[in-house]
């Protein structure tokens, strides 16, 4: 982790939880958030549960994105359409995020690309969106087994920064955080190790510098995720270009996410 970075850990809850479990992990969260002073932490629930969060974490409906929560503890959505309205059925809108407290918005998962079919064009213009609702994208980029295993790695994640963060201005970039999330490591107990993901860092802020410029890029804070866990996160958070961690699995559990955390400290 750099000096000149604040870390960020963001809990991906998924589709898990109910709002009586959502509000109690909130609240467990929120109660020992001072245990992770220095780094952010953000909640990212199901989209229907984001107003019991918001309200467990004191945010008031309508609230600015630049408010800080009274906890300290931010609230993110797990992905957004790139319309502010209309018949997009099913879908939620970056304002409506905005309106419930939101400050971020996990966008381009790898989840969101490999099962509802999203190219980069796609988590591009959501980008755009969110962005211009004045929230925080967490872009997700990462490659699959396959990929890896036949040298593809970082073609792959060239390909998906440059077209995700496409058409952005170096300002508009200075605000993004970015996700590195092996799609082999995600869910499946197989984290990288600190080496390969310390490369993909490496790699990523290298093509963030050249879509924006050295200094902006030695700005913006790059997650790694995928099978995060107490264990390996001090060995991740170790790496000079590793900023915060995206968890999944291990963000259901209140110990858990604030030992993550602390690790990121
Ligand atoms: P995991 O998920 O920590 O359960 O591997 C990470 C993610 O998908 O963001």
């Amino acid at each position: 982790m750099s000096t000149r970075r604040k870390s960020i850990v963001a809990g991906n809850w998924k589709m898990n939880l109910d709002a009586a479990k959502a509000r109690s992990l909130t609240e467990a969260v929120a109660a020992r958030a001072g245990e992770a002073a220095n780094v952010d932490l953000v909640l990212c629930p199901p989209a229907l549960y984001a107003t019991t969060v918001a309200a467990a974490l004191g945010l008031a409906a309508g609230s600015s994105p630049s408010g800080v929560a009274p906890s300290g503890v931010a609230l993110g959505g797990q992905n957004s359409h790139d319309k502010e309205s209309g018949a997009f059925t099913g879908e939620v809108a970056p304002g409506m995020l905005r309106d419930i407290g939101s400050r971020y918005c996990i966008l381009g998962h790898s989840e969101r690309r490999t099962l509802f079919g999203e190219t980069d064009k796609v988590v591009n213009a959501k980008v755009k969106a969110v962005l211009a609702t004045g929230l925080t994208p967490i872009v997700c980029v990462g490659e699959s087994l396959e990929e890896r295993e036949s040298g593809r790695t970082e073609a792959v994640v060239t390909e998906q920064v440059l077209g995700s963060l496409a058409g952005i201005s170096a300002d508009d970039l200075a605000k993004i955080v970015v996700a590195y999330e092996p799609v082999w490591a995600i869910g499946t107990g197989k984290v990288a190790t600190p080496q390969q993901a310390q490369d993909v860092h490496a790699l990523v802020r290298s093509l963030l510098a050249r879509l924006s410029s050295p200094t902006v890029a030695d700005k913006i804070r790059i997650q790694y995720g995928g099978s995060v866990k107490p264990d390996n996160a001090a060995e991740l958070a170790a790496c000079p270009d590793i900023d915060g961690a995206l968890v999944g699995g291990a963000s259901l559990k209140a110990d858990d996410f604030l030992a993550i955390a602390k690790a990121f400290g």
